[in-house]
Order: C-alpha cells, then structure tokens, then sequence
C-alpha cells in the first residue's frame, strides 16, 4: 500500500521538504496544503513561489507523479498515514510574551482541523519549530477534540535544519535528521515509519532519533547557537573597528583551530531570517518561564550584539558622511537576508535602511530577487508587526524615499554612497570604476557583508569601509571625540 503523506503549510520548509520526499520515495504520495490559495496556485505554476536553488528542477519532475499541491487541507489530510505540521509560528506580536514567545495560533488550528475531520490513525509530525513541550499540548487538543472512531494519533517531533538558500542541499545531504518521539511500543513504531522515510536517501547513522522534548529543544538549541556564532564574531569586528585588527584574518586564525572550525564566522551587518532572533527569543521566553532568568539573559545578548551590529552600522554611515544624509541619494545593495533567497523576513535591511530613512536619506535599492512591493511592505511595516496592515502614513513615507532599481548601477547613479547588505555573488565582481565615475564625490562604500575588494575600491578613488576592518582615515567613527 502507498503511504499517503500530508503536509500543512506550503512555505519555505513545507514545500521544499516535501518535494524532497516526493523526489526521493516513489513509493510515497505527498500533498503539500495550505489555506493561501494565491501560494498553492503558484506551487502548480511554472513561477514557484519561493526560490531556491535546484527547487524547480526537483518539483517540476515530480509534481503531478508522487507529488501534489492542493488547498483541500481536510479531505487531504482525512486520507493521509502521515501528517506534516510545518506552519509559521512567529513571535507573539501583542499580548501575554509579545515580543518572545511563539504565536501558536496557527500551530493549534491545524491540531484542532486534524482532530475533526481524522477517522483512521495517524502519525502527526512536528516540522515546525515549536517550543519544548509542545507535543504534549498537541496531544492534548487531539484527543479532547477527536469527532471519530478509528482516529488515534503518534506525536513525532522532526524538526527542520535546512537553511534558505541552500535548502534543495542541506535535504539531499543532510548533516542530520532528528526523530523525537514518545519511548511507547506505539511511539517507537511511529518513529521507525518516519525513519523508513528518510532512509530511502539518509544514510542511517544520520538519522538520530531521541525522545520528544530532545528533538523539539534540540532545534531551538542549534538556532541559537548559529546565531550566537555570528554574534562572537560580529561582536569582534567591533573591537576590530576600534584596535586596527582585520576580523577575516581573526576568522582565519580562530577557524583554524579544530575545535571552532571555520563556518559561520563571517562578520556581517547582522544575521536575519525568520528563524534565529524568533527561536532565541522563545528560549528566553521559556527560560524566564522556568525561573532561569540568567539563562534567559545570557541569550537573549546574543539578540542585542545583533541589534548594535545593524545600529553600528547605520551610525557609521551617517557619521562618515559628515553627519548628514538629509537628502542624499544612497544605493542599497541586497535586501534579501542572504544570498540566494527572495526572503526578507528580519533581514538586516529593514532595520539599516530604517534608520537611514529617519535621517531623511534618498534610498535607490537593488535586490535581484526582492520584489518592489515586498520591499516597500517591509519598510512600511513596524517590528513584529508583519501580519498588520501597514499604516498609510508610513507607506506613503517609504513611497517618496524608496526607489528600486532594476541594476546596481541605476541604483548607483548620482549617490553620496554605496551600502551592501546582502552578499550576491554579483557584488563581487562589480565595475567599480563604472560606479565610482557615476557618483557625487567624496564617493563612499560601507560593505556591510565583506564581498568587495577594499584595496581595488580604493585605488578607484572610494572612500571604502569593510566590517571589521581597519578603519580607512577618510571615515568617521561615530564614537571617536572627534567625530565632527
Ligand atoms: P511560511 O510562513 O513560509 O509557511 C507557512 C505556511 O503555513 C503559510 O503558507 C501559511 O499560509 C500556512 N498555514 C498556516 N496555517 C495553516 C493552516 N491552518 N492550514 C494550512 N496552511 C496553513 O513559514 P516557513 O518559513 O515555511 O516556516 C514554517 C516553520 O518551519 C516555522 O516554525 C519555522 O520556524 C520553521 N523553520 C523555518 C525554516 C526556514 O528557513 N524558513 C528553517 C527551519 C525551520
């Protein structure tokens, strides 16, 4: 018999999961749900939703076959073996832990739909992130809430480590595959389907299976420890800044020893995404809950080292530029939240060019994958407040001091300065004598992500300022006493 998988939620972890599946078990039906019928029309498009490296390829040979997008949540999921939660779950935007804890409101409508429309037994998996425990409240919504005889229900937790961008080869190669699940004669079965699963392409010594509350804190565990990294490393930059000390060479040095290991030691404007500042928050949210408050300090740094990166360097932008960009046309360069993804959720853009827009700056923004519409949504909108309709105000604000361009050098004609914030590989190979020829002089470069030439930029005649670098004469630290 077919094992008929179900997943709730078609975003950037339900889809390209999914289609990994489908991709790799033949043997296996897969149907991706959602409620946002505009995102399931686009799954069965030839314009995907989301890109990804190697998505289309995977789910155009697939789709149709083993592998099936549809907005019927309850018939689908009536019929499935295994069902995928894998919707968003942000931080709370009002109410009691806004600000930390994760909204469950979409996480426990999806439980409730289960419970209703179930009559056979099934496996729910927990592909979202969630917090420690939250099995035990999803076991608690189906079984106070199952309409039908026959329904019965194995709580896995799995949750997802792929990382946007690189998705399609974090889940053919993965580093891991974690299984929680209840350590029952039910649960153990459970978990070995799901292992089943992923052992049709997962070798088998990387597929870890652990007990509920291990796999759910686990991905909570390793977000924060990621984005902890960046911030050590950003943190150095700073004192880098200050001292003359270069923060790739302290990369290389400190990345040489066995025990860091040289990833993710990239300093940089700050980290974004939907995922890092969301998850840290919610351990500290769930540490002070427990009565950790130090805990729940320690990490929640992490969070503020990333906030004084963005602010760091929007002060040394405005410094430089002789206290002013009132008026000055500024080139904006990656508003992705990395390379390789359309998505702007928390990107550290929203917050530099933020603050550069409270200056009344002129901002020309060029991303080859953000979209118009999705940029001016973001600088309209205030923080964790994405799920709100933007107030009119703010929009036609953004309307007047946002333009974007369709190349880099449109977006750098006549600026006062050239900021990068996204790391495109085509920011590396820029015509930088092009740019420079077309811009007001005394012409500057703030990269933000370490992508340019410094030493080219300044022959071409730039004012160059790199993260962590030595600071060029020409700039001025906001802090220094002399700062004008
Ligand atoms: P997303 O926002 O892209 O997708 C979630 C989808 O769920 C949306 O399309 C929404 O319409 C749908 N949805 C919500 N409630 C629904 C319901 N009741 N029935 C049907 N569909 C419903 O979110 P994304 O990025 O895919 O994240 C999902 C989860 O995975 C989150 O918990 C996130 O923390 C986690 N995660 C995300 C990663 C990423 O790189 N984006 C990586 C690893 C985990």
């Amino acid at each position: 018999m077919t094992l008929k998988i179900a997943c709730i939620g078609a975003g950037y972890v339900g889809g390209p999961t999914m289609a990994m599946i489908a991709h790799k078990c033949k043997d296996i039906e897969v149907t991706v749900l959602d409620i946002n019928e505009e995102r399931i029309a686009a799954w069965n498009s030839d314009r995907l939703p989301i890109y990804e490296p190697g998505l289309e390829e995977v789910v155009f040979a697939c789709r149709g076959k083993t592998l099936f997008f549809s907005t019927e949540c309850e018939k689908k999921v009536a019929e499935a073996d295994v069902v995928f939660i894998s919707v968003n779950t942000p931080t709370k935007t009002r109410g009691v832990g806004a600000g930390y804890a994760a909204d469950m409101t979409y996480w426990e409508g999806a439980a409730r739909m289960i419970a209703k429309v179930s009559h056979s037994p099934k496996i729910i998996v927990e592909k979202s992130t969630v917090p420690v425990k939250t099995a035990q409240a999803v076991e608690r919504v189906l079984s106070n809430n199952v309409l039908n005889d026959g329904a019965r229900f194995d709580i896995l937790s799995n949750p997802e480590f792929l990382a946007e961008g690189t998705a399609i080869k974090d889940l053919e190669n993965p580093d891991r595959v974690i299984i929680g699940g209840r350590q029952t004669p039910s649960g153990l079965k459970a978990i070995q389907t799901l292992k089943d699963v992923y052992a049709q392409w997962v070798p088998e010594e990387q597929i870890l299976t652990s007990n509920l509350w291990s796999s759910e804190l686990a991905k909570l565990a390793a977000n924060a420890f990621l984005a902890q990294r960046i911030s050590s490393i950003n943190s150095i930059s700073a004192l880098c800044e200050k001292t003359g000390a270069d923060v790739s060479e302290i990369a290389k040095c400190i990345g040489a020893d066995s025990r860091i290991g040289p990833k993710f030691l990239n300093a940089s404007v700050g980290f974004g995404g939907s995922c890092f500042q969301k998850d840290i928050l919610n351990m500290v949210y769930i540490c002070r809950g427990l009565g950790l408050q130090e805990i729940a300090r320690y990490w929640e740094s992490v969070v503020t080292i990333n906030n004084l990166q963005k602010r760091r360097f929007v002060d040394i932008v405005i410094s430089s530029l002789f206290n002013t960009v009132r008026g000055k046309k500024i080139a904006i360069l990656g508003f992705a939240f990395k390379k390789d993804t359309g998505d702007t959720r928390e990107t550290p853009a929203i917050d530099v060019c933020n603050g550069l827009l409270d200056e009344g700056a002129n901002l020309a923004v060029y991303d080859p994958q953000v979209t118009e519409e999705r940029m001016k949504t973001d600088l309209s909108l205030d923080k964790f407040e994405w799920d709100h309709p933007y107030t009119q105000r703010k929009a036609k604000e953004v309307d007047d001091h946002i333009e974007c361009c369709d190349s880099v050098y449109k977006a750098c004609e006549g600026a006062h300065a050239v900021c990068i914030l996204t790391e495109w590989d085509e920011f590396k190979t820029l015509d930088l004598k092009k740019i420079y020829d077309s811009m007001v002089k005394p012409a500057f470069i703030f990269d933000g992500r370490n992508v340019v030439d410094g030493k080219h930029a300044k022959e071409v005649g730039f004012v160059f300022y790199g993260l962590g670098k030595p600071l060029d004469p020409f700039l001025t630290d906001p802090s220094s006493p002399c700062s004008p």
